[in-house]
């Protein structure tokens, strides 16, 4: 039977490292003005040389717990969703375990790229059900540029590092959210589209390879960006439907952090007014699976979301894949 699942505190970290627009056209043929008409996007926040995914998380992870008034010892799971860990082995989780200081929980990686949180709350909603007492840590963390080719402006100027964490429970506490439902789906015949395929077992590197261009984020942006709009718009006309909602119940729309272009586009098809689209992709970039929580953080903080609203997520990212959830803020 599926218990009730509530989303308890919400946390982020970006480095505090930020490159400009105008810092990306003194290396690369771009300009401020093109980034910010095609994208939206102002700047980003870059790790320093040495800084890496489960060090954003951790971050990310002690802002969420105190925000749930909850201790790391409470923790029974930590789920990490990044296509951008610390290595192949050991998993990001493990290591945040660690340098949270604690050991003994299920300690998991998870990879559906942008996807990646969404689908992580599905995840964490099948845990707290068939658990006795689970309280999760989910964090949707990337280090972008650690797979970013810095000589193609295609892709380039899109992406930024950072990490967003929840913590998820079967119990309410203050200022918290249930999660009413979730919806995921994914398309692996449109794969080829956005790609990091370098150092896999499909292109293993040998000893003495320069590193190829392969390893580094490759997208199809335009095809990326049709896709995205429809996948966002129908998977959240799904879930409402489902929940017997229409667009007018729901009071804040967060969708994944990738274009404006995009974000309008759904919000438009979605028939939202402008001010019901939360929007921090000026600051942040394109963050991946950091990019819902780390919004999630950003509107709680600025007082965006209030008790009592209904909030809708959407994503979409490489496979291809894509989600929607609902919460209810309590
Ligand atoms: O998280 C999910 C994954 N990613 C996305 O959601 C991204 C989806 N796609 C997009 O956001 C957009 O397709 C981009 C922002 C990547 C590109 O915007 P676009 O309007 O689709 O531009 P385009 O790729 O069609 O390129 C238009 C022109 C090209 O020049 P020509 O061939 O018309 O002369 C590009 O070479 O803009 C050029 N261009 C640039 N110019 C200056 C591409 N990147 C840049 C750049 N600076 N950074």
């Amino acid at each position: 039977m599926t218990k009730q699942c509530y989303l308890r505190g919400f946390g982020s970290f970006a480095p505090p490292k930020v490159l400009t627009n105008d810092d990306l056209a003194t290396f690369v043929e771009t300009s401020d003005e093109w980034i910010k008409t095609r994208t939206g996007i102002e700047q980003r926040h870059i790790v320093d040389p040495g800084q890496c995914t489960s060090d954003l998380v951790t971050e990310a992870a002690k802002a969420a717990l105190n925000d749930a008034s909850l201790a790391v010892a409470d923790l029974t799971h930590i789920l990490v969703a990044t296509f951008t860990p610390d290595a192949y082995c050991p998993n990001t989780a493990c290591v945040v375990e660690d340098k949270l200081g604690t050991k003994g929980l299920m300690a998991m990686d998870m990879s559906a790229a942008c996807s990646g949180f969404v689908y992580g709350l599905q995840v964490a909603r099948g845990l707290v059900s068939i658990s006795d007492n689970a309280t999760i840590l989910l964090s949707g963390a990337e280090t972008m540029s650690s797979r970013t080719n810095w000589k193609d402006r295609n892709t380039c100027v899109l992406f930024g590092d950072a990490a967003g964490a929840v913590v998820i429970s079967p119990t309410p506490g203050p200022n918290c959210a249930e999660l009413i439902d979730v919806e995921v789906s994914s398309d692996g015949a449109l794969r080829d589209l956005l790609t990091v395929t370098g150092g896999g077992s499909s292109m293993p590197y040998t000893l003495d390879q320069p590193v190829p261009a392969e390893h580094f984020v490759m997208m199809q942006g335009r095809e990326v960006f049709k896709h995205a709009v429809r996948s966002m718009t129908s998977v959240c006309e799904t879930l409402l439907e489902r929940n017997g909602l229409t667009n007018a119940d729901i009071d804040l729309l967060i969708p994944h952090q990738a274009n404006m272009r995009i974000i309008d586009a759904v919000g438009k098809k979605l028939d939202m007014p402008e001010g019901k689209v939360f929007v921090n992709l000026q600051k942040y970039g394109n963050t991946s699976a950091a990019s819902i929580p780390l919004a999630l953080a950003d509107a709680r903080a600025q007082g965006a979301i209030k008790p009592g609203m209904t909030v809708l997520l959407t994503t979409f990212g490489g496979g291809f894949t894509w989600g929607s959830a609902l919460l209810k803020f309590l």
